[in-house]
């Protein structure tokens, strides 16, 4: 990130071609897919894929059990696209059962999107089992990898996905600044005139990479090439079942580190990913989130806020360039603080 680069030098344009080319067979791509990469975070590539193949004259089931799922309907909504949804809450995964009753209930519906791994939560949804009911029926099928993707396993040959979206910053560990939709060409080429943007059509901007290897409009040159590194990073260490397992060993380590300390889960454990874990606030009064972020902050860890709608929580990131030592002095730190603060109920608060 430290050199000058140019957009149009055939160096940077054959970068962009080899990212294009590894994510395509780091998610068992074969040759009847195409990647797409659009600048700007996850969000960018979300609306683009929604805008360019869920048509005025189709209708898609949004599968929703958390922000990222109602995030993907409200799109829809404003794009003024026929959109029904399942909402399960944010504590439950969708099984293949719901999907397949509502569809069976729905014959209209023709595209079916949902998300890996619900980052509201942390919980990861049944990708497979879903996929397979909405292939069976022929419908098409979309997944939001976005905070999965890298260390989850995806075979979207294999298990009939046809759009995935996922960008640069969550487990493959670049930097943000863009994002991407790996899609069947058949549903790019039907694509054409449907987007309701200039900027997130993403036909267009298939057609500018094939044409030249060049964006349409300014790529962000720094975050292509620091991802390129961090590909081959991801490869050297082991690939995906190197990059779960280590993160398997942050969430197994946080989360015995913080029950240890009295702190409940909102998940049980085998439903709870490796990538992001939610504790339930403590009914202490003395404990307040605002504080305990900025002290965990001062001792060099940041965290999340709760994305519950019902129950005040905090979650904690098990990814990213961390390891089990990162996740023991996180730990350390919490206690540290909630001694502190003077919290000494942790139980959870209603
Ligand atoms: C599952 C999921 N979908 C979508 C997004 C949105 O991505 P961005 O914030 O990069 O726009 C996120 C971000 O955390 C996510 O976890």
């Amino acid at each position: 990130m430290l050199a000058d680069w140019g957009s149009r030098d055939i160096e940077f344009r054959n970068t962009v071609a080899d990212i294009r080319k590894r994510l395509l067979n780091l998610a068992g791509c074969d040759d009847t897919y195409q990647c797409v990469i659009m600048q700007g975070s996850g969000t960018f590539a979300i609306e683009a894929a929604l805008g360019s193949f869920c048509g005025k004259g189709n209708k898609t089931l949004v599968v929703c059990n958390g922000a990222y799922g109602e995030r993907a309907a409200k799109i829809l909504e404003r794009l003024g696209r026929p959109c029904i949804t399942i909402d399960k809450g944010d504590s439950a995964a969708p099984s293949a059962e719901d999907v397949a009753y509502l569809l069976d209930a729905e014959t209209s519906v023709t595209h079916v999107w949902f998300v890996h791994c619900e980052t509201t939560s942390g919980i990861v949804n049944p990708v497979k089992e879903i996929a397979e009911e909405a292939r069976k029926r022929g419908k098409i099928v979309m997944l939001d990898a976005m905070s999965s993707f890298g260390a989850l396993p995806l075979d979207m040959t294999g298990e009939g996905i046809d759009v995935m979206v996922s960008s640069s910053n969550k487990c493959l560990e670049g930097v943000p600044g863009f994002s991407y939709v790996l899609c069947r060409t058949g549903l790019l080429d039907a694509s054409r005139g449907q987007s309701h943007s200039v900027v997130l059509d993403l036909f267009e901007q298939w057609r500018g990479l094939e044409s030249n290897g060049q964006f349409r409009f300014t790529p962000p040159t720094h975050a292509l090439v620091a991802f390129h590194q961090a590909l081959k990073e991801h490869e050297k260490q082991g690939g995906v079942a190197a990059r779960h397992a280590r993160y398997s060993r942050n969430a197994r380590t946080l989360i015995d580190g913080m029950r240890k300390l009295g702190f409940t889960t909102l998940l049980g454990d085998e439903n709870a990913g490796p990538i992001i874990q939610t504790f339930h606030s403590p009914r202490d009064p003395s404990f307040d989130f605002e504080a305990f972020y900025e002290k965990l902050r001062a001792r060099g860890f940041a965290i999340y806020p709760g994305k519950l709608t019902k129950r005040p929580s905090f979650r904690i990131g098990t990814i990213g360039h961390v390891d089990v030592d990162v996740m023991e002095a996180a730990v350390d730190a919490i206690a540290d603080v909630i001694g502190e603060m003077k919290v000494t109920d942790l139980s959870p608060a209603s």
